[in-house]
C-alpha cells in the first residue's frame, strides 16, 4: 500500500518508497564493502524488522545468512522497560560467526542495548548493527549503531515496517499519522 492509499490516515510523507529503496541501496553498498568475503549472518528483529532485512539482504550484492529472533520488551504501555524477553531465539551458533543485527528502529535503545549483551555472551567474531530509522532519544542509549537509514522525528512514524496499533506495517512509503488516528 502506499501513501495514497491513505488520504485520511496520514499527515505527511517522510520518504517516499523510491527514496527508502535508494537508501537501502546506499547502505547495502557500504555493507558488501564492509563484509566482502565474510559471509555475515544477519539477525532480524522480529516483527517490525521483515521489511528491512527483505529489502537489504537484496540489495546486498556479497552472500550472507539470515535468522530471526523475537523479542518482548517487558512493562506497561508502549514505552520500553529495558527488560526483554526472547520470544524466539536464534536457531543459528553465532560464536565465530560475523553477526549484524537488524532492527526497523532505535527508539529508546533498550531492546538494542539487551540484545547485543545477550548476543556478545555467545561469542560472535564480531557483532555490529544495523537500523533503517533512529529517534532522537536513541542519542543517550548506550549503542553503537554503525548503519543507519534515517534519524526521524520523534513523532508517529508509520510504514516500512513500523506500525500502529499492528496496522501500517505494509505501506511502502513512510510518513507522519494523522493525530485523529491516535487521539
Ligand atoms: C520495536 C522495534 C524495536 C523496538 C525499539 O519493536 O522493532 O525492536 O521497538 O524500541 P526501543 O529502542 O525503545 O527498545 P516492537 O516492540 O514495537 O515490536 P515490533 O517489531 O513487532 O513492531
Amino acid at each position: 500500500m502506499r501513501a495514497a492509499d491513505l488520504p485520511d490516515d496520514l499527515e505527511r510523507v517522510l520518504y517516499s518508497q523510491e527514496e527508502v529503496a535508494h537508501r537501502i541501496d546506499e547502505v547495502a553498498a557500504v555493507i558488501d564493502k564492509d563484509y566482502a568475503g565474510r559471509d555475515p549472518l544477519l539477525v532480524g528483529v522480529l516483527n517490525g524488522a521483515v521489511m528491512t532485512m527483505a529489502d537489504l539482504c537484496r540489495a546486498m550484492k556479497i552472500h550472507c545468512h539470515m535468522d530471526w529472533m523475537a523479542v518482548s520488551s517487558y512493562g506497561a504501555g508502549t514505552r520500553s522497560s529495558g527488560v526483554v524477553r526472547i520470544l524466539k531465539d536464534l536457531t543459528t551458533d553465532i560464536e565465530d560467526r560475523d553477526v549484524l543485527i537488524v532492527e526497523d528502529i532505535i527508539d529508546t535503545g533498550l531492546t538494542l542495548s539487551y540484545l547485543v549483551q545477550n548476543l556478545r555472551t555467545r561469542n560472535p567474531r564480531s557483532l555490529e548493527i544495523m537500523a533503517m530509522f533512529r529517534k532522537p532519544e536513541a542519542i543517550s542509549a548506550p549503542v553503537d549503531v554503525k548503519y543507519i537509514g534515517y534519524d526521524i522525528p520523534n513523532e508517529f512514524v508509520v510504514g516500512f515496517g513500523l506500525d500502529y496499533a499492528g496496522r501500517y506495517r505494509n505501506l511502502t512509503d513512510v510518513a507522519t499519522l494523522a493525530e485523529h488516528v491516535y487521539k
